[in-house]
């Protein structure tokens, strides 16, 4: 764990995975994924967790419930614009959490006040304070952002901030929302605000940076030179656009570099790695191999002026210890004779907290797997969990798949699918080749009549000829699109079920956009 020596001020780390992460392009989880993601950020012991903006779907409305039930330490923070649908929607989803907290937004930035919002000053300002006081009705932990802070007339942003301070904002985020600020910017804007705005102690002062010019994390840290003391980042740095800071790299940088920052957090440090590792296996965003803190590449040395350095001596290129980020070098190779507690202490390590009735399914599952290969690799755990998670709020199982395919023979594919209500049901059809057959089969057999292939990409999860097969697919359903993605070792069994797992999403968003808890969940 990091230092927490009293006389170096704490920075409270606020993850918004779930809400800015999960605006990234491509990311979507569902319920039962969210709840396992942030059970991880309670085990890395995350400040704040900010579960979603619940005006936005009831889905998200319920995922944030549901978080507030599912976690007990850190703070639940539900997002709402300064609209009272909005905030009223967040009180009600944080109602229930131990430590609720609204977060309550407003452009100030002239671009978003004239093209945007169409207000003067005068206006925003009221709507903020509007906002923070409707918010108090609720909980009494808000927070409050001026959107587009670092665009914001600096003398302007500082009336905002002293006007929702006063209003009885807990917290002040600022956030440079386009990624727009510089680090010789961004920590002089804190600086003055620290210097015009009479009440700016009665208040948190926090920052949220996003990365379009690769600044997010620098720029999070010339905040915190300059008196903030609340950051909000992502895992994986994930996010709208090019994403947000980095949390892993935010909280190693602040400990490894003690002796310029002269400040700590509470992460558990040994957490950073399988927090990663679980949020890229859910999201379907992969960690690039060099990515600083995390990445695969992060401690591998290849040179070897380098490899023989480290060996007499680690530090000669190594500023931080793998295991102080969670990375061991287990050598651990689980197989068919392993039993349920390597299981549990693997998954562990990947950052799954799973509940008993959760472990006994995946340790079906991975017996299951373990007859079909003799080595069961991270990336073979991790796509079981995933699987295991995502079926959890199914319409539709797949039972049976049979495949017909070859030169000169027509592509045939038999498909047995069962309902969430138990009831079996076959089909067949034939296609351009056994994937296409299996879609058409499946299609049928759902009575989804307007779903079209929009992308179908199949990479191998580990190496060697029994690898399993991750397919993701992206299919257009109504007219809204959904993404898939299942694993096996069977690559035509994986594009089935991937293509299910979309047609199942899709099953679950209908039911909750027309007003409805989804019957089989
Ligand atoms: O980037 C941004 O400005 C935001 C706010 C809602 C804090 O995400
Ligand atoms: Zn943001």
């Amino acid at each position: 764990m990091a230092t927490t020596d009293s006389t170096v001020p704490i920075i409270r780390i606020f993850d918004t995975t779930l809400r800015d992460g999960e605006q990234s392009p491509g990311a979507s989880l569902n319920r039962a994924e969210k709840i396992e993601i942030a059970r991880a950020l309670e085990q890395l012991n995350v400040d704040v967790i900010e579960a979603g903006f619940p005006i936005t779907s009831p889905d998200d409305f319920e995922a944030v419930q549901a978080i507030a039930d599912a976690v007990t330490e850190p703070t639940v923070c539900g997002l709402a614009r300064c609209m009272s649908k909005d905030i009223e929607r967040a009180g009600q989803a944080v109602k229930n959490a131990r430590r609720g907290r609204v977060h309550v937004f407003c452009a100030t930035s002239e671009i978003h006040r004239t093209f945007k919002l169409k207000r003067a000053q005068d206006e925003i300002v009221k709507m903020s304070v509007d906002g923070v006081q409707q918010a108090l009705q609720y909980v009494k932990d808000v927070e409050f952002s001026p959107e587009d802070a670092s665009r914001t007339e600096p003398d302007y942003l500082a009336e905002v901030v002293q006007a929702v301070i006063a209003a009885g904002a807990k917290t002040v985020n600022i956030p440079d929302t386009v990624g727009y600020a510089t680090p010789g910017h961004f920590g002089p804007l804190i600086k003055y605000l620290f210097e015009h705005v009479p009440n700016i102690n009665d208040a948190v002062i926090s920052v949220h940076c996003h990365n379009d010019l690769g600044l997010a994390v620098a720029n999070s840290l010339a905040a915190v030179e300059n008196g903030a003391r609340q950051v909000e980042c992502t895992i994986n740095g994930i996010g709208e656009r090019a994403g947000n800071a980095a949390l892993e790299e935010v909280v190693m940088a602040l400990r490894t570099r003690h002796d310029i920052f002269k400040a700590a957090t509470k992460i558990r440090t040994e957490r950073l790695f399988p927090t990663s590792r679980l949020v890229s296996t859910l999201t379907g965003i992969h960690v690039q191999r060099n990515k600083a803190i995390v990445g695969q590449n992060a401690f591998a040395h290849e040179a070897g002026i380098h490899q023989d350095g480290i060996l007499k001596e680690r530090t000669t290129y190594e500023i931080m210890k793998p295991a102080d980020v969670g990375i061991s070098k287990s050598e651990l190779v689980l197989g068919k004779h392993s039993g349920r507690h390597a299981l549990r202490e693997r998954l562990t390590e990947l950052g799954f907290t799973l509940t008993d009735e959760q472990m006994t399914a995946a340790f079906e599952r991975f017996k299951v797997l373990a007859d079909k290969k003799k080595e069961i690799f991270d990336e073979d755990l991790e796509a079981i969990v995933e699987g295991m998670i995502k079926d959890a709020a199914d319409v539709w199982e797949l039972v049976k798949l049979q495949t017909t395919a070859g030169t000169g023979v027509i592509p045939t594919a038999t498909i047995e699918l069962r309902d969430y209500k138990g009831d079996v049901h076959v089909d067949a059809a034939t296609g351009d080749g056994p994937i296409d057959a299996a879609y058409s089969a499946i299609q049928r057999l759902v009575g989804v009549a307007d779903a079209e292939l929009k992308d179908y990409q199949i990479r191998a999860v580990t190496g060697g000829r029994d690898a399993q097969g991750e397919v993701t697919v992206t299919v257009q359903i109504n007219g809204k699109t959904f993404k898939g993605r299942a694993f096996s070792t069977d690559i035509i069994e994986a594009s089935a079920r991937a293509y299910l797992n979309a047609i199942n999403r899709s099953l679950f968003r209908c039911e909750l956009d027309a007003g409805n808890k989804p019957e089989h969940v």
